[in-house]
């Protein structure tokens, strides 16, 4: 199985990925979008005997410091098809992505997900970094990780994800 950033001849199989693990077509129309607005930072796939099985999307955030404002990167969605599932496939996404957005320097990943699964790659909980989203979200869901030493301090305040995200209840 190999990791590799998106091309073009992908973009079906990953709307057909996110489609298949979601059970509905929101968050494919939200990697659609993002990569359309030049939002994709970092769009991997997950490459198994010549068949992409998964796919996760690293795209901007903002945060609302108070006087300034801090970037970042939110991930989402990420997706492995269903068939494949809970072979690592997952994870293997989630730690190269994190290690090449470490590598480009961006200082912290912010998501809304699961709380039993993202912890196991280091993410914790944002509320107790004083991070906020806009709207409710359970308090366990909102995670965030950070990639470069004190990249999460003095950045308290509102995270923005990208406005692609508002489209996707
Ligand atoms: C979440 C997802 C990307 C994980 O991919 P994966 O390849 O199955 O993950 P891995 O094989 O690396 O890890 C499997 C682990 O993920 C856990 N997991 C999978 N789905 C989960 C869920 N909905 N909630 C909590 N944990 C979950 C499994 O319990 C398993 O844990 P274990 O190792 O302790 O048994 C995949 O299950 C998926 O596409 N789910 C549907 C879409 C989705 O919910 N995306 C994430 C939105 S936050």
């Amino acid at each position: 199985m190999k990791i590799r950033p998106e091309n073009t001849d992908d973009i079906q199989a990953i709307h057909h990925i996110n489609t298949q693990a979601f059970g509905r077509v929101k968050e494919a129309e939200l990697a659609d979008a993002l990569r359309a607005c030049g939002a994709a930072v970092l769009s991997l796939v997950a490459e198994e005997k010549e068949e992409i099985v998964g796919h996760a999307l690293f795209s901007p955030v903002r945060i609302e410091t108070g006087a300034e404002e801090a970037r970042g990167l939110g991930l989402g969605p990420i997706a492995v098809l269903p068939e494949y599932q809970r072979q690592g496939i997952g994870s293997a996404l989630m730690e190269t992505g994190l290690a090449m957005c470490r590598e480009a320097g961006h200082p912290f990943v912010v998501l809304v997900g699961h709380a039993s699964y993202y912890p196991r790659f280091g993410f914790e909980r944002a509320s107790h970094y004083g991070l906020r989203m806009p709207f409710e979200v359970p308090d366990e869901a909102f995670m965030v990780i950070a990639l470069q030493p004190g990249a999460l301090e003095n950045i308290q305040g509102v995270v923005h994800f990208h406005p692609a995200f508002d489209e996707v209840e």
